[in-house]
């Protein structure tokens, strides 16, 4: 169990950059920050640049002002280490520190994190500047917490200089030893790629035609360990000079490169960078599926580090929040785990990119609609404290896998339509509809206190899930996982016997033969009247296996193509739980009632039964219940609440029994 990690208050504020503006404006600042109901700001993320104008100048002044104007004024910093934007200087004096592309061309200096995360030079100049950072404010008043660069890797996602290709091949001979046993595991006698010399190995690089999977797969691996190593590069700096000041590093909304839940471990409490798409037909599960990731990832509750207040500027078309979206969305991140709510920023840039995203103050200032939800949002806060470091309770888990993501889309064929996300999402979304609360979880955590574990396309079977999932089976517990699972090993070598390799004794069958289909093409599942409360036709698409059952039990049978009438949807007894393998990609249809039925069968019930688009999540202190209503709806609807009174901690008033919910409404309710 990690320690759990409690923030002292609900943070409200956003990221701020006084230094772009004249001075005065910095006063405007505080009267609104007070109005808002702000008590933080990001500061110093991308300030390298003015901090250090050479080598041998620093430049704290202006930072200085800054921090003493916000502890001044009750706000706290949520301190950037200014790493994640090299000077200009730095790029002239140290080219080395530029990284490269996949054609080996090097990035120019000119925008932000072009810095090559392996560059020794790099490592030393950020590490001597994280320190003097730390060491000046490590005792002003207004630092609260560390916010280490900024969304690593988001900008260079890999760096294929000859830096890194050395580091790369250092790091395989460790893990391998040989050229000899590296050839065996990876498998590169395929199209005679075997290597003699370690100089021979090369990054994936641009060349004619495919690389070898495998090493793709420790590509990833090394690039998300360099990535982590400039983390810890300062965070070893910030928990010798702060030993008692949180560190955080923002992570991104529904981002694959880094495998953050071995992040996870190097920082005290995780946040992210939230933006979901405000458009009309928008799926709420999206961002609680994010939210349920971030939340798994440490099992705690989690900092929502960057929202918009309105549109963003990086889509096709930015779409706003429509009046109350703001509000809504931020209480769908606290029912599923945040505790505190940041939004990129506070005020308007006047400069750049950046110009036309939203921002707590917009262009026209504090008479606008934005400024006033926000400050609207921001002064009932206070009255949400209590529920910080409550825990969100589910019977239901999900195992999410970074490296079988990369690897499931990166292998050519059976088909690039698979993409790992979606079916996530296929399993999340219908519980989400139905509000059944779902953990996502990594492959090794303890699934004990679970009762309905769900592993869809696990493509790739780490070393010792068998034995837990078998162990969970065997204990009650039900397993439900799809099609394309236990095809490959931890080095992306198939299992000998075929699919579903070590899951087949638990499954009760094999996979004789997969097809995979055109976008136009759908199957369907005919239901044979063996799973209760499920029954006549439903859609199927993207995938069939064909199967030979063995111990396990056709629900199902394929309604066309040459396998018709063969079984679809099977269900194995094993110990005294049951092991379900989905053959193919079902519509939502089935699944909501698939899985309805399941967590049934596991006494798994709806934290409330409410019309569509109506979210309901509990959170829990062991004391007292929060009880999130949320209407994604634009319109009104009405919900009927179960048991007796409740607190609604929004208004402050009481109330029970039938409830009306305006259009984007939630309610948060508390129950002794
Ligand atoms: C990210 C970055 C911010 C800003 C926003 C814009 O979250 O961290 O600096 O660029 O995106 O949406």
């Amino acid at each position: 169990m990690m320690k759990k990690f409690v923030l002292p208050d609900i943070y409200f504020g956003g990221d701020y950059t006084p230094e772009h503006f004249p001075k005065q404006v910095m006063e405007e600042d505080m009267r609104l920050m007070k109005k808002a109901g702000v008590n933080i700001a990001t500061i110093n993320v991308f300030s390298w640049g003015q901090l250090q104008p050479n080598e041998d100048t620093w430049c704290f002044e202006w930072l200085d002002e800054i921090m003493d104007t916000l502890a001044k004024n009750g706000v706290y910093a949520d301190m950037g280490t200014a790493t994640a934007s090299t000077p200009a200087w730095i790029a002239k004096k140290y080219p080395e520190i530029l990284p490269y592309d996949k054609n080996g061309i090097r990035f120019n200096h000119g925008s932000r994190q072009t810095f090559n995360p392996n560059s020794p030079k790099y490592k030393e100049l950020s590490q001597k500047l994280v320190r003097k950072i730390a060491e000046r404010y490590k005792d002003h008043p207004a630092l609260c917490m560390w916010h280490v660069n900024n969304e690593l890797s988001h900008q260079v996602n890999y760096d294929y200089s000859e830096i890194t290709a050395e580091k790369f091949r250092n790091w395989c001979k460790e893990k391998y030893g040989t050229c000899e046993n590296l050839n065996k595991t990876w498998g590169l006698d395929f199209w005679g790629n075997n290597i003699y010399e370690w100089d021979e190995l090369v990054p994936p690089m641009k060349t004619a035609h495919q690389v070898s999977t495998s090493l793709l797969l420790d590509w990833k691996r090394f690039t998300s360990e360099c990535y982590m190593d400039v983390a810890r590069n300062e965070i070893e700096i910030l928990r010798e000079v702060t030993p008692n000041v949180p560190i955080t590093t923002n992570f991104l909304y529904e981002f694959k490169r880094l495998d953050y839940f071995v992040w996870a471990e190097i920082i005290d409490f995780i946040s992210v960078s939230s933006f979901p798409d405000p458009k009309t037909n928008n799926h709420p599960g999206e961002a609680a599926l994010s939210h349920d990731m971030m939340r798994g990832l440490k099992d705690q509750p989690f900092v929502l580090l960057e929202q918009a207040p309105s549109q963003v500027n990086w889509r096709l078309a930015n779409v706003n929040k429509k009046p109350g979206v703001m509000r809504l969305w931020s209480h769908q991140g606290m029912a599923h785990g945040s505790d505190s709510f940041l939004f990129f920023q506070w005020r308007a840039s006047v400069h750049g990119s950046e110009k036309f995203h939203s921002a707590i103050v917009p262009h026209i200032g504090e008479n606008s609609r934005v400024f006033r939800e926000m400050t609207e949002f921001g002064n009932e806060l206070p009255n949400l404290k209590e529920i910080v470091g409550s825990d969100v309770q589910a019977d239901v888990a999900i195992v999410l896998d970074y490296n079988n993501w990369w690897t499931v889309e990166f292998t050519p064929g059976p088909t690039a339509l698979l993409k790992y996300l979606e079916n996530i999402q296929a399993y999340h979304y219908p519980l989400y509809e139905q509000n059944i609360t779902v953990d996502i979880v990594p492959y090794d955590r303890d699934l004990s206190k679970y009762k309905v574990v769900i592993a869809p396309v696990l493509y790739m079977l780490k070393p010792g899930f068998k034995e837990s999932i078998e162990k969970f089976v065997s204990e009650g517990g039900t397993f439900i996982t799809t099609f394309f699972s236990g095809v490959v090993d931890e080095h992306d070598k198939v299992f000998d016997g075929g699919y579903p390799g070590p899951l087949s004794d638990l499954l009760g069958l094999k996979v004789e033969e997969f097809e995979a289909m055109k976008p136009y093409i759908k199957n369907s599942l005919v239901m044979n009247g063996k799973l209760a409360n499920v029954s006549g036709e439903f859609e199927s698409s993207l995938w069939c296996d064909i199967l030979q059952l063995g111990t396990a039990q056709s629900l199902a049978e394929y309604g066309k193509d040459f396998f018709k009438g063969t079984a679809a949807l099977t269900v194995n007894d094993f110990g005294k739980g049951k092991a379900y393998y989905v053959a193919t990609l079902p519509d939502n249809d089935f699944m909501r009632k698939f899985l309805k039925q399941v967590c049934a069968e596991q006494g798994v019930k709806p934290v409330l039964e409410a019309p569509e688009r109506v979210e309901a999540v509990v959170r829990c202190d062991g004391d007292n219940d929060y009880l999130f209503v949320m209407n994604h709806n634009y319109e009104p609807v009405e919900v009927t609440l179960p048991g007796g009174e409740y607190f609604d901690l929004l208004t402050q008033t009481k109330m029970r029994g039938t409830i009306k919910l305006d259009a984007v409404q939630s309610v948060i309710l508390k129950q002794s």
